[in-house]
């Protein structure tokens, strides 16, 4: 199908409010390592990784060999019956995930492993509420829609009553207005006086990314996390923390994001880099929260820890030691932020540089006194990037961030080359706006 067929076939029997980048949109054809090509054999640098997803590359030799090989062994059996994928990758998770996360259970996406989670949580503590924070984004479900928080992404009527919104800590753009540290991170209280003032007095969980993704790659200040989880033991709730983007050594050092702040969850979800595109969520918890949900409800899923995408799972894993463990990504998440500052002191657009490791973002701003969004030239720096072959993301509620996370596996020069193109891009889009 040429590029034309495949715009029109989408236009007719896609719903249209699947959203896609750029002006025209697309069409890809197949991937290689950190490139993937165009129908019309145009090859892209691809630094967003379809949503940070291919932490390893598209077509990892590894991944496709383990994938090839199970295809043609069993291809399906359901939670009704063990397979050996499922149990070993359910063993190697406890090995890589902090503290006393011990059991999992595995399902198809984001939005289904934070369902999962909220639900083990109210069963658990026998509470309703969950606090959760202004700029997340959950997923796709009604219960996830509640969660998240931007309006864009709340689609349909019946959201969940029992999730409260604190603020979150934004420091670029701080809701009370202060500056990190001498603000003592006062936003964490906000957690609390949420939960004394919207809730019952007892809460099922707090629920936070540990960097918000969609958000815009918003990164807590250090000691959050410590004031918030206490927060919400304290009014008998459980830490849910949202790894579906942070997860797998994306941010540097560690294999989950919120080791940065040196905090057990107890409970965690994982999805996007876990099988290196394949569909895959899994919700881990302590083996005493998994044990005291026995007898509180039947439970399966029909795809969940499936033979082929266990598989996956496990080679992306096997490859991620062997290939970009979280320590090379630190190493090469450091090039690129150091790359990233220089363009900030080179391009006045360039409000704020942020996040950690490989999931590094830039807010535009029209001006940087005002930090007045500039979305409009994020939209450029879209087609800018486009036509020299640099594939990025975007986020931020006010569709001003732009998100850089390539697969884990980028090289250096790969990481060079980036850079390069997005400082003739970001040239580009000044002279055009006639800023100097
Ligand atoms: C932090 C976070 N949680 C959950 C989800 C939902 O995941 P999925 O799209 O796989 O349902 C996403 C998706 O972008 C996400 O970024």
């Amino acid at each position: 199908m040429d590029r034309q067929e495949i715009l029109e076939k989408q236009r007719a029997y896609l719903w249209p409010n699947h959203i896609v980048y750029y002006t025209e949109p697309l069409p890809l054809d197949h991937g290689e390592g950190l490139y993937v090509w165009d129908v019309e054999g145009n090859r892209y640098l691809d630094f967003f990784g379809g949503i940070l997803t291919t932490s390893v590359g598209h077509n990892n030799a590894r991944v496709v060999e383990a994938v090839r090989a199970q295809v043609g062994r069993l291809i399906h059996s359901s939670t009704l019956y063990p397979n050996a994928n499922h149990v070993a990758l359910a063993e190697k998770m406890a090995e890589i995930t902090p503290g006393a996360l011990q059991t999992s259970f595995f399902t198809n996406s984001g939005s289904e492993a934070n369902e999962t989670a909220i639900v083990a949580a109210q069963t658990y503590t026998d509470n309703r509420e969950i606090v959760a924070l202004r700029h997340a984004y959950s997923g796709r479900t009604s219960l996830t829609m509640s969660v998240t928080a931007h309006a864009a992404w709340k689609m349909g009527k019946s959201f969940s009553p029992d999730i409260k919104h604190a603020i979150n800590p934004y420091c670029y753009r701080c809701p009370l207005q202060m500056t990190f540290p001498s603000c003592g991170i006062a936003c964490a209280q906000d957690v609390e006086d949420v939960i004394r003032t919207t809730t019952s007095g007892r809460i099922a969980a707090f629920m936070a990314e540990p960097i918000q993704g969609v958000g815009g790659f918003i990164t807590p200040p250090d000691g959050y996390f410590q004031i918030v989880g206490a927060i919400a033991r304290h009014y008998g709730g459980l830490f849910i923390c949202d790894e579906v983007q942070t997860g797998f050594g994306r941010t540097g050092t560690h294999w989950f994001g919120i080791s940065h702040w040196d905090v057990e969850p107890d409970i965690m979800t994982m999805a996007k880099g876990i099988a290196n595109g394949l569909p895959m969520g899994n919700t881990i918890t302590t083996s005493e929260i998994a044990q005291a949900l026995v007898g509180k409800g039947l439970t399966l899923s029909t795809f969940g820890g499936n033979p082929v995408s266990t598989a996956a799972s496990l080679a992306t894993i096997g490859a991620l030691e062997e290939e970009a463990p979280p320590a090379q990504v630190a190493v090469i998440g450091a090039r690129l932020r150091e790359g990233l500052e220089a363009l900030w002191n080179k391009y006045p657009l360039i409000g704020d540089v942020r996040g950690k490791g490989l999931m590094q973002g830039m807010e535009f701003v029209t001006d940087r006194a005002s930090k007045e969004p500039a979305a409009q030239a994020v939209v450029q720096l879209f087609e800018e990037t486009r036509a020299r072959g640099l594939l990025i993301g975007k986020g931020g509620l006010y569709g001003n961030v732009i998100r850089i996370a390539p697969p884990l596996t980028a090289s250096a020069d790969q990481v060079d080359q980036a850079l390069e193109i997005l400082d003739h891009a970001l040239a580009a889009v000044h002279e055009t706006l006639g800023i100097n």
